[in-house]
C-alpha cells in the first residue's frame, strides 16, 4: 500500500525526504501519525523514526528550514522542534521500550524491528517510509492496518510484555478504544486484569490525563466501562468502582448507580465538550453508595448524596491531581444537581428560584444541562415529563431575572417630593412610600410613569400617614 500522495500534501516530508537520500538515513513516519492519516484524522504532531543519529539529523533539517530552537533530549534520542503549526519529533531507532516518559534512558540502539515490535499497539506501529527508493509504501509488520479496518486494539507483541514496558498503556488501550469506537482483544483485558497493580507505580499526571482523555472522547462509557471490567477502576477512582451494585429501587426497577452514571455521562457528551462538565455528570452520584438506607414503605434512600458528594471533591482533586481552579465549578454543581427538580412545583416562590440563581451564578444553565443528562428513564413519556419540568424551572428563572431587572429602577416620584407631600422628615416611612409605588409599578397596577406614580401616591399617602410613628 502506498501512501505517497497523502504524504506529499504536508509541508515538511519533501525537505525531510531528500535529506534522508543525500545522508543515507533511512527515516519513517511513524506511530501515531500514520494511524490518523489511514483514518483521515487531523493531527498537528508529526512523528520521524531515525535509523541513526536522530539528532544530528533533526539538527540538520532544522537548519534547513531556518529554525533555531531545537530541544534535544540525549539520553533518550529524540530531538523536537516546531514548524509552521506542526509539532515534529526526531527519534531514533532503539531496543527497549519506547517509553519516552520514564527515566530511564535507553540502553542501546535498535534496528527498524527492534523500534516498532516495542510500541504500544499494532494500530501505532506502522510505518511509511520516505526514503525515494519506496517514498510513501506502508511498511505494517504487525498487521496494524487490519486491526484499524475491524476497528481493535491489539498488541504488537504479548501484552505482558507490552504492559511491562510501560503499565500506562493499559490505560491507553482503553482510552483509544474509547476516542475510535474500538474494541480491545481479549487478551488485554486479560492482562490488565492481572497487571493492574502495577499502574501504582505509574505517575497520577499521566494516569489523570489519560483518564480526562477517556471523560473527552465521543462517547466515555466506552473507556469507563473497560476501565470498569478490567478492575483499573478500583485502582484509579475506586469512589467509581464503588458505584456498582446499588441498586436504587427496591421493586421491579433494579438501576446500578454506575450503569446510570455512565449514560448520564454519555448523554452529556451529547451536548458539551467541556470536560469539568462531563466530569461533574460522572461523580454526581458519587456519594450514593455512602449514604444508601433502606426506609419500610419508600424502598433505597440516599438522603444528602448530594452534600456528601460535594464535599468528598476536594479531596479526588487532591489525590488525582485535578486543577483546583476546577473544583469549586464541579462542587457546584454535585451540589445544586436536585435542585432545579424541586423547584419544577407550581407554587414555588420567587425567592426559592433567586437562592437557586445566586447559589449557581454563572453555571445555571450547566447545571440545567446536567439535570437534562439525568435523565435516564427508558419511558419517552417520563423523559418528556421531566424535560417539561426544567423547561418550567428555566421559564420562572427567566420571569424571575426580569422581574429583579425592573427592581433595580427608582420610582419616578423620588423620595424628596414623596417628603414635601407628605410633610415628612427623612424616615423609614418615606422608603416604605417609595417601596409602595415600586411595587404598584411591579405588579402593573400602575403604568411606569410620573402620572401614575404622583397620582398612586396621593390615592395611598393618608393610609401610609394614618399610622402613629409617621413623623
Ligand atoms: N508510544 C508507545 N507507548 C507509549 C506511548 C507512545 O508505544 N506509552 C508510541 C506509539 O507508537 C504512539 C507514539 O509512540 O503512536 C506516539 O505517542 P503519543 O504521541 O503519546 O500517542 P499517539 O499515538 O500519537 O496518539 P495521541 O497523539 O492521540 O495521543
Amino acid at each position: 500500500m502506498n501512501f505517497s500522495e497523502e504524504i506529499n500534501k504536508i509541508p515538511i516530508i519533501k525537505i525531510i525526504s531528500s535529506f534522508a537520500d543525500e545522508s543515507k538515513t533511512e527515516v519513517f513516519m511513524v506511530g501515531g501519525v500514520v494511524r490518523d492519516l489511514i483514518l483521515k484524522r487531523k493531527r498537528s504532531d508529526l512523528d520521524f523514526l531515525v535509523i541513526g543519529n536522530s539528532l544530528e539529523f533533526a539538527e540538520n533539517v532544522a537548519k534547513q528550514l531556518g529554525i533555531k530552537k531545537v530541544s534535544k533530549f540525549k539520553n533518550f534520542g529524540t530531538a523536537h522542534f516546531r514548524y509552521e503549526n506542526f509539532d515534529i519529533e526526531f527519534v531514533g531507532a532503539r531496543k527497549e521500550s519506547y517509553n519516552r516518559n520514564s527515566r530511564k534512558p535507553i540502553v542501546e540502539d535498535g534496528t527498524f524491528e527492534d523500534d516498532i515490535k516495542r510500541r504500544d499497539f499494532t494500530i501505532n506501529a506502522m510505518a511509511i517510509s520516505l526514503n525515494k527508493n519506496n517514498f510513501g509504501e506502508l511498511i505494517d509488520l504487525f498487521n496494524g492496518y487490519q486491526d484499524l479496518q475491524s476497528k481493535l486494539i491489539r498488541t504488537p507483541l504479548d501484552p505482558f510484555q507490552t504492559f511491562d514496558d510501560d503499565p500506562l498503556r493499559i490505560m491507553r488501550a482503553f482510552r483509544f478504544a474509547s476516542q475510535l469506537e474500538f474494541n480491545v482483544d481479549d487478551s488485554i483485558m486479560n492482562a490488565a486484569r492481572q497487571m493492574k497493580e502495577r499502574l501504582r507505580i505509574v505517575s497520577q499526571e499521566r494516569i489523570t490525563d489519560e483518564f480526562l482523555k477517556i471523560l473527552s472522547s465521543p462517547k466515555p462509557s466506552v473507556g469507563l466501562k473497560l476501565l470498569y471490567d478490567s478492575e483499573v477502576m478500583q485502582i484509579i477512582f475506586p469512589e467509581i468502582h464503588n458505584l456498582a451494585g446499588v441498586d436504587q429501587r427496591q421493586d421491579y426497577h433494579h438501576k446500578d448507580v454506575f450503569l446510570h452514571t455512565l449514560i448520564v455521562v454519555d448523554n452529556i457528551s451529547k451536548t458539551t465538550e467541556n470536560v469539568w462538565l462531563r466530569f461533574a455528570a460522572l461523580v454526581h452520584d458519587i456519594a450514593k453508595p455512602q449514604t444508601k438506607k433502606f426506609v419500610e414503605g419508600i424502598g433505597w434512600t440516599f438522603h444528602g448524596h448530594e452534600e456528601l458528594g460535594a464535599r468528598m471533591m476536594k479531596n479526588i482533586f487532591h489525590r488525582m491531581k485535578l486543577p483546583m481552579n476546577k473544583l469549586e465549578y464541579v462542587e457546584k454543581l454535585v451540589r445544586l444537581h436536585l435542585r432545579p427538580i424541586a423547584l419544577a412545583k407550581e407554587e414555588v416562590t420567587d425567592s426559592a428560584i433567586r437562592r437557586l440563581i445566586v447559589q449557581a451564578g454563572e453555571d445555571l444553565q450547566d447545571l440545567i444541562t446536567l439535570c437534562r443528562a439525568d435523565i435516564t428513564s427508558k419511558n419517552p413519556q417520563k423523559v418528556e415529563m421531566y424535560l417539561a419540568n426544567y423547561d418550567a424551572v428555566m421559564k420562572k428563572v427567566l420571569e424571575v431575572q426580569e422581574k429583579d431587572k425592573l427592581r433595580e429602577f427608582q420610582s419616578p416620584v423620588r423620595g424628596d417630593e414623596i417628603m414635601r407631600i407628605c410633610n415628612l422628615k427623612p424616615s423609614k416611612k418615606v422608603g416604605e412610600i417609595k417601596k409602595a409605588i415600586e411595587d404598584a409599578i411591579l405588579d402593573g397596577v400602575i403604568e411606569n410613569n410620573y402620572e401614575a406614580a404622583m397620582s398612586y401616591l396621593l390615592k395611598i399617602k393618608d393610609k401610609f400617614l394614618k399610622s402613629e410613628d409617621s413623623k
